[in-house]
């Protein structure tokens, strides 16, 4: 069939398909990315663009509104090209019109970050310079033999292999160095295995990668394995998202679209290759000297990169393929590195308990500590972990995409341009708020939903169920498409140029999320047969970008009501977790343990989460005492 071009701008970029073919998988064609929250469903009305030229065919009408359609907006997931076209893509519509906080600076060549108490520098993959004695007739075991016995006193283990690929450069290369020779091991599990040769004794360095996989956002370290340093940060869009929002609708895909799970592998592998060629390139490192990689992502997430069906986790009774994976080579999966680096995964505890838990759970040092700590990572799901060097218990609640910015009519990532703290005026109503990077409002990020929420109850525009007063006195409440909502800001101060607004939707929203972070706590508590005021510390990892107002958090029911200076922030826990792992062999050890060690609370099974999802879905709770710092405003 005769293939068509479809021009995106302004990018100038050209994808050629063939007529038939949605616009969304065009756009992903040519390398750009939209917003398609439902996958393509034609639900979330969020893959909207402007057909400037050419013929286009609608499959099916979706969810568009009519101010859309009147502006000419059509659904990119529900139009197909029907000859060459030229397709204008809002700025609202991109996936990546921003780039991810990484929390720190982006890049940076630092002296270095400690490395977790009790883990001393010992990298999973290392160099090694040996000499070799020449064979002879009398001396004449093998090229291999001869090797093993040199590298077996160095690495302590008796058990060394080589991989196909590096054993049939290992003749030439020991001849050539005369018998000098630097062998690269990386060592996992009691194994030694040797990933790459070099002639005689060389001074290249050798490199590893830290990843975190998330469900929105994927974040690689690169990391100098001899020193330690972290050499470059950089984080993105997975380009999972075209497929979907959340780890569900990709698990759909994945089991029931044809190509489906090579779809969401080939694009995670993808994203992570962008950045590594992106990391490799500012810091003029060559592929070929990445080692090893450690990798951490939620249990979808790791099958998804592993190319493992994630079909079974949705389905009663939630068993995952493996919890555990063994090592791979770069080759197997197609990164940009050494094709014969090892990658490592962390394991899974439970479906919705993933390795990305097992390393935040690893850098908190929670498994060694004499207190009661619990570990927060606040993302679509809760995930959360309770214990201490005795005990760890973990469960996972549902909280939704709420606190991400999913789900709420201006809700977005903590990012550029997202308003992260919010101060209202209880007389006049009136709005001060502050962006990150002090850019004008693009929408409303995690953090800045709680403030609002907390703000909002505080002056009484929404009372404890969380319903709009529509009788107070201020223009900002108005009736919208949806019922009542609040202008935080007037659209002429925005960058989007509309008001960004509050709905009672977004408030019912708010309320479940929180309410299932709770419940959750609050079941995990019960199982251990423990209060609130056990706990000695609450370690909060997760997408809020780099600030929580603790007190408007537990205002709103979303913490326990617990001293703010129990509360600390440790940021992207499951980079951090991977990259101690990835330097430290007895933390890798250790997040092996772990993964056995957590027990895991299934919430769906029973009524109490239920019970206590339903109590939690007040402000702050049904129960008032178990917020006694609390007040409560009335203001009728
Ligand atoms: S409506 Fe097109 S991706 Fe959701």
């Amino acid at each position: 069939m005769n293939k068509v071009s479809v021009l995106f701008f302004p990018d100038n970029l050209v994808a050629h398909v063939e007529p038939g073919t949605s616009l969304l998988r065009a756009a992903s064609y040519a390398g750009v990315e939209l917003k398609s929250n439902c996958g393509g469903e034609g639900t979330c009305g969020r893959c909207l663009v402007k057909v400037k030229d050419g013929r286009v065919k609608l499959k099916g009408k979706g969810n568009i509104s009519a101010k859309a359609r009147q502006a000419g907006l059509v659904l990119a997931c529900q139009t197909v090209v029907d000859g060459n076209v030229v397709i204008e893509i809002p700025r609202d519509s991109r996936l990546d019109e921003h780039k991810v906080l990484l929390g720190e600076k982006e890049i940076l060549v630092e002296k270095d970050e400690e490395l977790a108490e009790g883990y001393p520098l010992q990298p999973l993959c290392r160099k090694f310079k040996l000499s070799l004695s020449a064979p002879t007739l009398i001396e004449n075991a093998s090229d291999l033999t001869r090797l093993q016995a040199a590298l077996r006193s160095e690495v302590d283990c008796n058990d060394i292999h080589i991989g196909l690929n590096t054993l049939r450069t290992l003749a030439d290369i020991l001849r050539a160095g005369d018998w000098n020779v630097t062998a690269t091991v990386a060592q996992l599990n009691g194994c030694a295995d040797i990933v790459h040769l070099e002639q005689g004794h060389s001074s290249r360095q050798s490199f590893g990668l830290a990843v975190d996989i998330g469900t929105t956002t994927v974040v690689v370290y690169l990391i100098d394995l001899e020193t330690g340093m972290t050499l470059g940060k950089k984080g993105t869009y997975n380009k999972q998202a075209r497929y979907g929002d959340d780890v569900i609708t990709r698990m759909i895909h994945a089991s029931e679209k044809v190509d489906g799970l090579q779809d969401l592998h080939k694009a995670v592998i993808s994203t992570i290759n962008q950045l590594i060629d992106d990391l490799l390139a500012q810091g003029h490192v060559s592929g070929d000297d990445v080692h090893m990689v450690m990798v951490a992502g939620n249990t979808t997430m790791t099958h998804l990169f592993l190319g493992l069906t994630p079909k079974y986790i949705r389905l009663e009774p939630y068993i995952p393929l493996a919890a555990s994976t063994p090592p791979v080579s770069a080759a197997d999966l197609g990164l940009n590195i050494n094709q014969n680096a090892f990658i490592a995964c962390f394991p899974s505890v439970a479906s919705y308990v993933g390795g990305d838990i097992v390393s935040g759970t690893l850098l908190t040092n929670m498994a060694k500590a004499d207190e009661i700590i619990l570990f927060i990572d606040i993302g679509t799901n809760g995930e959360m972990v309770l214990g201490n060097k005795d005990w760890l218990v973990t469960a996972a609640c549902s909280a939704g995409p709420a606190f991400e910015g999913g789900g709420i009519t201006f809700g977005m990532r903590a990012m550029k341009g997202a308003i992260e703290h919010v101060v209202i005026d209880p007389e006049t109503f009136e709005v001060e708020v502050s962006t990150i990077g002090k850019m004008k409002p693009m929408g409303i990020c995690g953090s800045g939903l709680i403030d609002c929420l907390a703000k909002f109850r505080e002056t009484g525009i929404i009372d404890r169920a969380g319903k709009m007063q529509s009788d107070i006195n201020t223009p900002r409440m108005r009736e919208g498409d949806d019922g009542y909502e609040f202008v935080l800001v007037p659209g002429d101060v925005t960058e989007c140029g509309k008001d960004i607004v509050i709905t009672e939707n977004d408030v019912k929203n708010l309320l479940r999320a929180k309410g299932a972070v709770y419940a959750g706590i609050r079941c995990l508590l019960k199982a251990v047969s423990l209060e609130e005021s056990a706990i000695d510390k609450v370690l909060i990892a997760g997408g809020f970008g780099n600030y929580i107002n603790i007190r408007d958090a537990i205002g709103i029911g979303l913490l326990p009501d617990l001293p703010a200076e129990k509360y600390v922030f440790i940021g992207n826990s499951s980079v951090k977790g991977s990259r101690l792992a990835l330097l430290s062999q007895d933390a890798y050890r250790e997040a092996q343990e772990l993964g056995k060690k957590m027990t895991y609370i299934e919430l769906s099974a029973g009524n109490e989460f239920m019970e206590e999802f339903v109590s939690a879905l007040f402000l702050p709770h049904t129960d008032m005492n178990l917020f006694p710092t609390v007040t409560v405003v009335n203001k009728a």
